[in-house]
């Protein structure tokens, strides 16, 4: 048993917390631009098993986190229900937007399109877990239904996806059909990944903090609700981390309906309100800033420590409110790695 899935399966605190760090293999790292720069794209990448198992192992050699996170991306499900899927250097990904009921009605929900298609996923994940230590945590994911919708229906990233929230007011009927699909996408991918290894599994709502507030329950937390029980059901043993990131005042909502075994919280909640609303319910995990974590190593140490003392008898996992930024200094993760490791 590891430390970080300890945390998870019993909700109590252990000796210190674990730690992990959203998009910990990325372009911060000299080791990552190698492997990315021998790849003809970054999907490719995701889909060349001894790669992506090369990136995902890459930060735990370095900074000895308690989680390796498998390397992919949250659109390789669009990608699998039969989306065209790019990512164009410099502009982010690229998607052939959804614009029809037709267009919905063509996506692939069956398992084994879904599956045969993300082979190559689960052949990492495999690897992956062969080589890392025994006390070591693997994580799969999978980006939430619509957090995937806004991508599909927006056909690029952004941070406003006003076509995707346009397309919901208009055709909510048309939606909530696409939020559907993708959640048995998502179930499928998710039960996949455990097969192939996965100890854990994170659920990413990146932007459920723009879901309209009439359709928080049926674009965001029914959805969720949907996966973290069908997971429970076919694999009652794997904890799910749900990070409904800006859902703001509704966490406690989301976290008594959806029941997560854990909840990472973004970097505008702060920790004591998050831990609060959620007591009793669920593990917790974030919320350090990433640009905290680029722009001042000693400061970053200082607020992790300090939320370490507040957490004291909480089951609480480090990680960032958000995934690591390109140009974080090596030397921060460091700092703040030892800050943790170090800590009683
Ligand atoms: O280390 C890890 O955390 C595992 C790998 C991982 C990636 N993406 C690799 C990646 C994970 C867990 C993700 C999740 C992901 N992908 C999310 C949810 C988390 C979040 O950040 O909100 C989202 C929204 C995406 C979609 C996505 N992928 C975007 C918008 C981009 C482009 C933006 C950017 O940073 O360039 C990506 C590309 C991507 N995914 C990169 C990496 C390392 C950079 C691509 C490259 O190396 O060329």
């Amino acid at each position: 048993m590891t430390r970080f899935i300890d945390i998870l399966t019993s909700q109590k605190a252990t000796d210190r917390p674990a730690f992990w760090f959203m998009r910990q293999a990325g372009r911060y790292l000299p080791e990552y631009l190698e492997v990315r720069a021998s790849c003809d794209g970054f999907l490719n990448l995701c889909y060349t098993p001894d790669k992506a198992t090369e990136v995902t192992l890459q930060p735990i050699r370095r900074f000895d986190m308690d989680a390796a996170i498998i390397f992919s991306d949250i659109l390789v499900i669009p990608h699998a229900m039969g989306m065209d899927v790019s990512f164009v250097k410099g502009e982010g990904p690229k998607l052939t937007p959804l614009t029809s009921q037709q267009d919905i009605e063509k996506l692939h929900t069956d398992e084994t399109a879904i599956c045969t298609h993300l082979q190559p996923v689960y052949n990492a994940l495999r690897q992956t877990r062969t080589a890392l230590p025994q006390d070591k945590a693997l994580i799969g994911f999978a980006g939430a239904p619509w957090t995937l919708a806004c991508y599909m229906l927006q056909g690029r990233g952004g941070n406003e996806f006003i076509t995707a929230r346009e397309y919901l007011y208009q055709n909510p009927q048309q939606a909530s059909a696409l939020i559907d699909r993708i959640t048995d996408a998502v179930i499928i991918h998710l039960r996949a990944q455990i097969d192939a290894g996965a100890d854990a599994l994170q659920l990413f709502d990146s932007w459920a903090g723009l879901t309209p507030a009439p359709y928080l329950q049926a674009c965001v937390i029914d959805p969720a609700i949907r996966i973290v029980a069908a997971l429970r059901e076919s694999h009652p043993q794997i904890p799910v981390i749900a990070f409904p990131r800006g859902i703001g005042a509704a966490l406690g909502e989301y976290a008594r309906q959806v029941k997560p075994a854990g909840i990472s919280i973004d970097t505008n909640t702060p920790l004591a309100t998050a831990a609060k609303a959620v007591e009793g319910l669920c593990a917790i995990q974030g919320n350090l800033d990433p640009l905290l974590l680029a722009a001042d190593g000693d400061k970053a140490a200082a607020y992790v420590k300090e939320q370490m003392q507040m957490m004291k008898g909480v089951p609480y996992i480090v990680n960032l409110g958000h995934g690591i930024v390109p140009h974080t200094p090596i030397e921060h993760v460091e700092r703040v790695c030892e800050t943790i490791k170090s800590f009683q």
